[in-house]
């Protein structure tokens, strides 16, 4: 009677046995699982990050969002592919470089023109226009590119020290001619520019072409992504943004001090892309938002930049760039004077730059189809 017991309690413990086993399999299965994401992160992660510093908590109104961007009057609807920077020339002409290799002109009777192909890719950035009315646009694969007031097109600056210059991003002329233009990255090219603020090492350079002896050559090196550069209306400075330092520096021309480097401004509310001089000569800078809460915590873990950097997607679930949009007015003092904030995205997202001229200021953008226009 009694050999029942045993066996049932056999079968009890077989039970029991089997759901400890089911649970070691288990346990072993995600450890196994977590293990092997742990490695594949530590070896194929393109990145070797340092934590990034952000800036202190903002107390002034000047850093309160306000809605103004989303007033704007959208140029070009449609026809325009993310046209990321934007210059004038002498007649009041506004140029872009837009996402499918184009140069397109707003007349000023309104009529925009698909003035020059430049080629297929989506690689145009900054572009201005010279004292001889020559347009230089950047391009992240090749350098600069010169195109001339009848089309004609030169690439001027392409290496440094024979190495091919990449990522060129913005670009401005000196009272002598010489083009100064910065490299976001040496390490990461455009469609890796995430992976340059995850490892949050300082790869950006400003160069300088000398359109005398047609030679470039290094003037900084080390800047944290190197985006926007301008240049004072007294010619005896140029400002130099670094987007994910939150800071602007400026770097003196002015024979006395002529290389001498200063903070032009930091603590930013954002990140600076592009800047340009206004006619008054303030500066107008776009910020982008780096730090959005989601990314805070991004910023503050090695391991967790590891795996954004390995899991394109797992990033893009976190990127908050093309959610709102922000440019602020500073003065030739480095002192924040007004901000313009679409803070929810609605009308204008990712605003990469901001350029003031006969009274409306215009914005480009990389997530927008038109260039945005406010009547100041
Ligand atoms: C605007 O000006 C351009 C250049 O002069 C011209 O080609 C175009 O036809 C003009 N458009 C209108 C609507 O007047």
């Amino acid at each position: 009677m009694n050999i029942y017991y045993p066996s049932k309690n056999i079968f009890t413990n077989d039970h029991t046995s089997s759901i400890m086993e089911y649970g070691v399999i288990t346990a072993s299965f995600f450890l196994v699982s977590a293990l092997a994401i742990i490695l594949q992160v530590f070896f194929t992660s393109p990145i070797s990050p340092d934590l990034l510093d952000l800036p202190p908590e903002p107390s002034s109104h000047l850093f309160t969002p306000n809605n103004h961007l989303q007033g704007v009057i959208k140029l070009g609807e449609g026809i325009l592919n993310k046209p990321e920077g934007l210059c004038v020339d002498q007649k009041g002409m506004l140029y872009t470089a837009t996402r499918d290799g184009w140069i397109k002109r707003l007349h000023t009777n309104g009529t925009w023109e698909n003035w020059k192909k430049i080629h297929n890719r989506h690689t145009l950035l900054g572009l201005t226009i010279t004292r001889t009315g020559d347009l230089i646009v950047c391009d992240a694969e090749e350098g600069l590119i010169k195109v001339s007031e009848d089309g004609a097109m030169t690439a001027l600056a392409t290496h440094i020290n024979g190495e091919n210059i990449r990522f060129a991003d913005d670009v401005a002329e000196a009272g002598d001619g010489s083009l100064y233009f910065s490299v976001a990255s040496t390490k990461f090219g455009l469609h890796d520019a995430h992976l340059d603020m995850l490892e949050a090492k300082p790869h950006g350079q400003l160069l300088k072409y000398d359109p005398f002896t047609m030679e470039t050559s290094l003037v900084l090196d080390g800047l944290a992504f190197a985006n926007g550069v301008a240049i004072s209306s007294d010619q005896e400075f140029l400002v130099v943004c670094e987007t994910w330092k939150f800071r602007c520096l400026k770097y003196w021309l002015k024979e006395e001090i002529r290389g001498k480097v200063d903070i032009f401004i930091d603590n930013l509310p954002g990140s600076p892309d592009n800047i340009n001089l206004a006619p008054d000569g303030s500066f107008w800078i776009a910020l982008l938002q780096l730090t959005s809460s989601r990314m805070k915590f991004v910023h503050s873990s090695k391991a967790i930049k590891h795996l954004l950097a390995t899991f394109p997607k797992l990033y893009d679930q976190v990127n908050a760039l093309d959610k709102s949009a922000m440019a602020v007015n500073v003065g030739s003092d480095g002192k924040i004077i007004k901000r313009l904030d679409d803070p929810s995205g609605e009308v204008m997202a990712f605003v990469t730059s901001a350029l003031e001229f006969n009274g409306k200021l215009y914005f480009g953008s990389l997530k927008n189809d038109f260039v945005g226009m406010l009547p100041i």
